[in-house]
């Protein structure tokens, strides 16, 4: 049993007293909190629009239809996901197709968006993996090229910033999840999309709310996968607190970053440039001896996990649609799933847990090395 776990969703008396209240005095379903949830996300993001709705999985799922994605159309996305992202694609009616990484940040690299061959893509999705922003510039110009909209997956980046401009402001649209483990949580499922395009945010919100214009009148065919009430009521409050608990992510990783720089075949998470400014929804590290230091941190009572262990092109339940050329041609992120691990980060880590984790760290180094020796 470990304990030090490797995710905390906040919750506080303000947020319960916030439910609470919502429940006693509002709608079960798009009440006050849901639309007041939508401003302030919106003000906080720098977008004009945004649409909440149940889960990180509908929002992508919803922005894609919006964006014009129809039957069969390739949607290039990347293959080191939850797998969410493709499975929303396919449920938006299109193709997952995929493209490499950059190593050193587990994000799309935009050089290999002219490279890839075949069908051209309808839309892009690029993941904001483990908090850490995708070059959006670079891959707007690749966008630019095809003709294709830009949805971010920006599940795992609530807060990051590419030149000051926070993720999800990018692209026709961005996608957040408020899943327990994310960096902004609403105590149940949850998601939003962003946009400032006021057709897709049309869209979107008719698309969450059964296809309505009004209460019975439907003109398009829609989905009941709104944002419940009493969930936007918590996402309020926590919203208030983000970046101080981004701020707070990014200390603990500094603290990471010094105790284990100098470790033998071992990498660290990309660091924050002058550019990029990451959240840490998770800090993932990458080890020749992954397997060995996983159990050994699990033995010292700390929980880690893999992200991802099977990469999306080798999902069987993707093996009937993923294209031959992508079934081989993916060795960056086949390398990271061999090496990668996810240690603890949240905001209620205490920072002697950060000094155990990299005592605990070192010591499975020197042990190895006492093997070797
Ligand atoms: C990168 C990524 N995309 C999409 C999702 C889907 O979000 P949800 O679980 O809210 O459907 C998640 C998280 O779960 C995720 O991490």
């Amino acid at each position: 049993m470990s304990e030090i776990r490797l995710a905390n969703p906040v919750l506080t008396k303000e947020m319960k007293d916030a439910a609470l209240r919502a429940m006693e005095t509002e709608k079960f379903v798009l009440g006050e909190s849901v639309y007041r949830f939508e401003e302030d996300l919106a003000q906080y993001l720098g977008v004009d629009h945004v649409i909440s709705v149940s889960s990180g999985t509908h929002a992508l799922q919803f922005a894609l239809m919006a964006a014009g994605v129809t039957r069969g159309a390739p949607v290039l996305t990347v293959p080191n996901s939850f797998i969410a992202t493709a499975n929303a694609a396919l449920h938006a009616g299109g193709t997952p197709v995929f493209c490499d990484i950059d190593p050193t940040t587990y994000t799309m690299d935009p050089t290999l968006i002219e490279a890839r061959r075949g069908p051209p893509a309808v839309a892009i999705v690029p993941v904001h993996l483990f908090g850490y922003p995708c070059d959006m510039p670079r891959i707007a110009e690749e966008a630019q090229r095809i003709s294709a909209p830009i949805i971010e997956d920006a599940a795992q980046a609530h807060g990051a910033t590419v030149d000051g401009t926070k993720v999800g402001a990018f692209g026709l649209a961005g996608c957040f999840s408020f899943y327990p483990s994310k960096n902004l949580t609403v105590g149940g499922d949850g998601g939003a999309v962003s946009t400032n395009d006021p057709k897709v945010a049309d869209t979107v919100r008719k698309l969450r709310d059964c296809g309505r214009t009004s209460q019975y009148e439907h003109d398009i065919i829609g989905y009941t996968a709104r944002l419940n009430t009493v969930s936007a009521a918590i996402g309020l409050v926590q919203l208030r607190s983000l970046d101080e608990w981004n701020e707070r992510r990014r200390s603990f990783a500094l603290e990471y970053d010094t105790r284990l720089r100098d470790l033998p075949d071992f990498a660290l998470p990309p660091s924050p440039t002058s550019r990029m400014n990451p959240v840490y929804h998770l800090y993932v590290v990458r080890a020749v001896l992954r397997d060995k230091l996983k159990h050994h941190l699990a033995a010292a009572g700390v929980e880690t996990a893999i992200h991802y262990p099977i990469p999306l092109h080798r999902q069987p339940a993707f093996a009937a649609y993923v294209l031959p050329a992508d079934a081989q041609a993916l060795p960056e992120t086949d390398a990271a799933a061999a090496s990668i691990l996810s240690l603890p980060i949240y905001p209620e880590l205490r920072d002697h847990d950060v000094a155990y984790i990299g005592d605990a760290i070192a010591q499975s180094f020197e042990r190895a090395a006492d093997v070797v020796a």
